[in-house]
């Protein structure tokens, strides 16, 4: 994971004027408007603002690429695959956790500034850069990964279409943390292990190879655990790979009261 500096011209500073068969790309002017934060300078958090011309093609990351690469090298923040696959630039996008690199600008209000502001409930560091250690302990309590103590086979630990079927939604996640940071109950209790790390052990407790669906109940089933869920379905909105995460914490609630996996 990195952050701005090292990598390659933004979509934005590309000619984009013409598109194939010589359709002109729309440009458009935007106001990005991004909450900075910078304990060296001061404890006080502040708005910059900026008005830039942006293409139709443009995504928020684009914007915030070309603040940094022609405005201000200052502004701080994490990308790195800038595909939506990375799970590095969870921001909050007018009041709502997105992924900047998968926000297109011209599916926003442009008529009004677009604010870009850090994921809430974790320690900020520098504008939109989180200390996310707090989210990777919950998900490393859960242990997010496969635990079998049977021989390893000499080919591989085969499965139905059914049993893979089980839990095939919580396999998709990227850990962008844009769920646990929009939980209410995580915003006001940072102990809360968070629907990430919930979601991460939805994968491995319902996955017939593994064996320890037992031990991972016991640690959810904590006073900081799923039954801290209020059911408020933020998570579920804010994930960008469209997991069903209320789902998955619900289907881990039933699983500890009735040890049915
Ligand atoms: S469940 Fe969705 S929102 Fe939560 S960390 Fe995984 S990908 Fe991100
Ligand atoms: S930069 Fe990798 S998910 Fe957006």
């Amino acid at each position: 994971m990195s952050t701005t500096s090292d990598v390659a011209e933004p979509a934005s500073k590309v000619d984009l004027d013409q598109g194939e068969g010589g359709g002109e790309v729309p440009s458009f002017d935007i106001t990005l408007k991004v909450r900075r934060y910078d304990p060296e300078f001061s404890e006080e958090a502040r708005w910059d603002e900026w008005t830039i011309t942006m293409f139709g093609t443009d995504r928020v990351l684009d914007a915030m690429h070309k603040v940094k690469w022609e405005i201000d090298g200052s502004l701080t923040f994490r990308r790195s695959c800038a595909h939506g696959i990375c799970g590095s630039d969870a921001m909050r996008i007018n009041g709502r956790n997105r992924l900047a690199c998968k926000t297109l600008l011209k599916d926003l209000d442009t008529s009004k500034p677009i604010t870009v502001e850090p994921i809430k409930g974790l320690p900020i560091e520098k504008d939109l850069i989180v200390d996310m250690e707090p989210f990777f302990q919950s998900y490393r309590e859960i242990m997010p990964f496969l635990i079998n103590s049977s021989p390893a086979p000499t080919a591989e630990r085969l499965q139905s279409a059914e049993e893979r079927q089980r839990f095939d939604d919580t396999t998709k996640c990227i850990l962008c943390a844009a769920c646990t940071s929009s939980c209410p109950v995580f915003w006001t209790d940072g102990q809360y292990f968070g629907p990430a790390a919930i979601v991460n052990a939805h994968r491995f407790i319902f996955d017939s190879r593994d064996d320890a669906g037992d031990l991972r109940l016991e640690v959810l089933n904590d006073k900081e655990g799923v039954w801290r869920c209020r059911t408020t379905f933020n998570c579920t909105d804010a994930c960008p790979r469209g997991i069903e995460v209320t789902k998955a914490i619900a289907e881990v609630k039933q699983a500890i009261l009735t040890r049915a996996m």
